[in-house]
């Protein structure tokens, strides 16, 4: 029988003898202080930290002792979450609800390596993708590759959204002091007409290339741009259809889909039903971000992803760093009643990290059956929010150190500035890091009513100026953000939420709950158009869309 056979055979998690050892655990604790766990062990600091690749882990900052650590890894090897994992990296189909194979891995496999799906090595595969993504990128930079008038391609204009965009304009972000600064690159996902009309409106169309980014070529908000896009080449151009071979190339698993759209099957960079939209940023949905960095580089990032595949793979459960961070989150879940997990980056790079978690996270693990259809009793995923850290200090940062929730928070961090900074910008690096750890530390330690009385406060503002503290975080320190570190990074939270997927026991690896939305809107826009079907609607929907119709004169 295989792995994902046997997870039904167990007890429900929340009546599990370890769930129960760590409901006792947790009340043991009672209200403990992160100030009295680190006076009890002086050397609390280092030794609850880990390393993987080029990445150190601090999580000394969490409410959690020995003893916690030991009975959530005891929950974690009851709940087979190494059987779960050893059964995705084998290619097994522990995607349930769609029969698919799970196997993102694979697209940073060395080329020597043997991953079969139903039989067959994909490996081959994904190495002769990144080799056409690779000699495309070459022609494209260096001018090989010109437009219908014969202008060298200037522009990258991506068009996807979800898993089709938000990796690579992450992963554009995170590295542009590694891309090729001559190109342009924009990402449009929205279906708001503003979303293209701004990313092209300032664009030579002779020298523009667009990507059309879709795992199932069906999405209708890129089939919409994508038309859109290629009637504004076309207008611009005075060309017909022979115009879009040199300007159209089609990131998907669906040929047919890519040939009827009228982009030559030849200009398709493909990957396969096992790679997960919110999982397929390195495969050839980055080839936007290959275009931008070089072939170099993204086969530079791969190699980062893959070097924490084999951690999380390989290394013990007391020193796997996805393993533990996924287990923090399923603690302060259960047990702290945390709703929401803060993401933090202290990089302006990182700017739309936490929106690619979002999806990462959020789409994966925000679930409330388990895998045997039934519902579950315990918290699935949590809300992932979260901007750069600086400027969230001057937002939302008052409601984490004073509000009334429980907001565990990633800050992460790197010991030096992006090797192009102006070299006048450098000294900023140290306050810009010092911000971070300031507010490490203010979290965990906060600021007693004691401490505010003998700083002279007035007595009536004490209660107003203490900061209770105990506010868990992670801190994530690498010394550079390089496109190494960057895979190394996104490879890190794709297995987070693998282990708390596994232990919660749902599929985070299908996404039904985007459908109705999809399937409503299909019924609701003609009702825009030419009013037929009002009546049918729901009384709220039907006033909105006959507002809506008024307001537009119709
Ligand atoms: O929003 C649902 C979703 O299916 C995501 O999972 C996916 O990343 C996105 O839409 C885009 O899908 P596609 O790549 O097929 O256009």
């Amino acid at each position: 029988m295989s792995s994902e056979g046997t997870r039904s055979d167990r007890l429900p998690l929340d009546r599990s003898p370890e769930w129960a050892e760590l409901g006792k655990h947790r009340a043991q604790l009672g209200e403990v202080h992160l100030r009295e766990l680190f006076a009890a062990d002086p050397r609390r600091g280092e030794r609850y930290s880990l390393q993987v690749g080029d990445l150190y882990l601090d999580y000394s900052k969490h409410l959690v002792t020995d003893e916690t650590l030991a009975l959530l890894r005891q929950l974690a090897a009851a709940r087979g979450v190494a059987e779960l994992r050893d059964a995705m990296f084998r290619g097994e189909k522990i995607n349930i609800t769609e029969h698919r194979a799970v196997l993102h891995t694979a697209l940073r496999a060395p080329r020597g390596a043997v991953i079969e799906v139903d039989g067959e090595n994909v490996v081959p595969a994904v190495h002769a993708v990144l080799d056409k993504m690779a000699a495309f990128a070459d022609r494209v930079r260096s001018g090989e590759w010109t437009g219908h008038t014969g202008k060298r391609i200037r522009n990258i204009v991506n068009i996807g959204i979800g898993g089709s965009d938000l990796g690579p304009a992450m992963a554009y972000e995170a590295l542009r002091s590694f891309t090729d600064r001559e190109l342009t690159v924009r990402f449009v996902s929205n279906v708001d007409g503003a979303d293209l009309h701004e990313a092209v409106r300032d664009l030579d169309a002779a020298e523009t290339l667009f990507i059309v980014a879709s795992k199932t070529f069906t999405t209708i908000e890129t089939i919409t741009n994508a038309t859109s896009a290629r009637n504004w080449l076309l207008t611009e151009l005075h060309a017909d259809k022979d115009a879009v071979a040199k300007h159209f190339v089609a990131l998907s698993t669906n040929g047919p889909g890519v040939s009827d759209f009228g982009i030559d099957v030849a200009n398709m960079f493909e990957f396969w039903d096992w790679v997960g939209g919110r999982y397929s940023y390195d495969s050839a949905i980055g080839l936007s971000l290959m275009l931008a960095i070089g072939p170099d580089a993204f086969r530079e990032m791969l190699a980062g992803f893959h070097l924490v595949d084999e951690h999380f793979r390989t290394a013990a459960p007391e020193d796997n760093v996805p393993l533990l961070l996924g287990l923090l989150g399923v603690w302060y879940g259960a047990f702290f009643d945390a709703q929401s997990h803060a993401v933090l980056p202290y990089s302006h790079y990182l700017s739309k990290f936490t929106a690619y978690l979002q999806q990462l996270d959020m789409e994966s693990n925000g679930k409330s059956v388990d895998r045997e259809g039934q519902p579950v009793r315990w918290q699935t995923g949590p809300v992932v929010w979260g901007t750069p850290g600086t400027n969230g200090q001057h937002a939302y940062y008052q409601l984490i150190h004073q509000g009334t929730k429980v907001i565990p928070a990633d800050l992460l961090g790197f010991a030096k500035p992006v090797a192009d900074l102006q070299p006048g910008l450098v000294a900023q690096h140290d306050l810009l890091m010092a911000n971070l750890f300031a507010q490490g530390q203010a979290l965990a330690f906060g600021k007693t009513p004691e401490e505010v009385a003998a700083e002279g406060a007035p007595a009536e503002l004490v209660p107003h100026k203490t900061f209770k503290g105990n506010h868990p975080t992670t801190t994530i320190l690498a010394e550079e953000l390089t496109p190494s570190v960057l895979g190394q990074l996104i490879a890190l939270y794709e297995h987070k939420v693998f282990v708390q997927g596994a232990i919660w026991n749902i599929d985070s690896f299908d996404q039904w709950g985007v459908e109705l939305g999809k399937v409503l809107a299909k019924k609701i826009e003609p009702v825009l158009v030419d009013g037929e079907g009002l009546d049918a609607l729901d009384s709220s929907t039907a006033a909105l869309a006959g507002r809506y119709r008024t307001l537009r004169g119709r």
